[in-house]
């Protein structure tokens, strides 16, 4: 049993501990780590329906991804049916009733997202926020939504008409409905995610949190082939200065299991975007899910680098030809350390520790296989297959 005084100390330190995590009149980060979930557009595109999503919750829970940190259930694009005479969003014929979704994704403790758009017209075309900011933000917080993703789309028509071939005041109206539906969100009282979708441009890195993004994308759209997955996230340097609790880059969601990369390429995916600090928002049918897709999707050791808590996104450390190392700081003083071969046939790689930052005696987890491993007088060789990636931890 603790004494009065020890009791007492506890207690202040406790208060101490709050204080400095949580400085006074800030407020406990949405977004802490990167969003985790599943979105519907990379497997379901336009024919997404509310039977879909309710199915992809229901694999979240029986599968073990909710356990493992997919929360999100983001609904995307072509969920929007017309406005009512009062001007108030319905969902179209797909989603009968968005309230009774979230409740039930609620009651199974995952969390709802949606999608739309500052133009009056989604990327599918269909209907848009443009003019209805905080309507469609009361009717999102009214329904129990968590996440928007708010895509450019047409709202780039809007930028030329209102300031033909001025580009620096179209950032500026693009800057501007950015930041009203960030006010038009944080209005309703109801913590949502806010994701910025505008493909990169302007740099957005460099302003997504001053209009209230806790992501932003920063590239154009993925798809599930190996040349364009790794042109993305291979792309991502130099962008870690911008990551952090609360605002983090999008390289864009995952393709892993869409069937159009082998397993060591998926393995790259999942290795890249975790040491990238990136979202991971599962893009596949959950429903019909292969063992090894479950197994990339669930590497419980793969998952905490992505969501370490210190926030930091990693980089690339060194490269030569297809060969490349990344590096991303942990909590602790630790290391996660990506070796990648992008070539079409197996390569050995060597790591120097000496270039992540440790010496001789440092330790080495292999993260995929769930081993310990050994550095030899501070070198690491192994061979990883063409397309394929080593992920390690290393430590003191
Ligand atoms: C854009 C986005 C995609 C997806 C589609 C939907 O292309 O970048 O992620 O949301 O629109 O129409």
């Amino acid at each position: 049993m603790l004494t009065s005084w020890c009791k007492r100390f506890h207690v202040a330190f406790l208060a101490l501990a709050a204080a400095l995590v949580f400085p006074a009149g800030a407020q406990t980060t949405i977004a802490a780590t990167p969003p985790m979930g599943w979105n519907s557009w990379n497997h379901f595109a336009g024919r997404v329906t509310d039977a879909d999503v309710r199915a992809a919750a229901d694999a979240l829970v029986s599968s073990g991804m909710r356990d493992a940190g997919y929360i999100y259930v983001n609904i995307d694009d072509t969920w929007e049916g017309q406005r009512d005479a009062n001007g108030v969003i319905q969902p179209n014929s797909k989603f009968p009733d968005m309230k009774a979704l979230a409740d039930y994704l609620h009651s199974k403790g995952l969390k709802l997202g949606i999608y739309s758009s500052p133009g009056p017209k989604t990327c599918a075309g269909y209907e848009g926020s443009y003019g209805h900011e905080e309507q469609d933000a009361k009717t999102y917080a009214s329904w129990g939504i968590d996440y928007l993703k708010y895509d450019l789309c047409s709202f780039r028509d809007i930028m030329q008409q209102e300031a033909p071939n001025d580009p620096q005041k179209q950032f500026e109206i693009q800057k501007t409905a950015y930041e009203k539906m960030h006010k038009a969100l944080e209005a309703t009282g109801r913590p949502i995610i806010f994701s910025l979708c505008q493909y990169g441009w302007n740099d957005v890195w460099k302003w997504g949190p001053e209009v209230g993004g806790n992501l932003w994308r920063t590239t154009d759209d993925i798809s599930d082939h190996y040349d364009r997955m790794t042109q993305i996230g291979f792309m991502q340097a130099g962008l870690a200065k911008y990551a952090g609790p609360g605002h983090w880059n999008d390289p864009d969601m995952l393709e892993v299991g869409n069937g159009g990369m082998t397993f060591d390429e998926y393995k790259t995916h999942m290795t890249l975007w975790s040491i990238l600090a990136a979202p991971l928002l599962a893009g596949n049918d959950l429903s019909k899910m292969t063992p090894e897709t479950l197994e990339l999707l669930t590497n419980r050791e793969v998952i905490a680098i992505d969501q370490d808590r210190l926030g930091k996104e990693g980089d690339r450390v060194w490269a030569e030809g297809p060969e490349e190392i990344w590096s991303k700081p942990l909590t602790g003083g630790a290391k996660a350390v990506g070796l990648f071969n992008r070539a079409d046939t197996p390569r050995a790689i060597s790591l120097k520790l000496s270039m992540v930052g440790f010496g001789n005696n440092a330790k080495l987890r292999d993260l995929w296989a769930h081993s310990d491993v050994e550095a030899k007088d501070g070198l690491y060789s192994v061979v990883v297959p063409s397309h394929g990636a080593v992920m390690l931890k290393v430590s003191k």
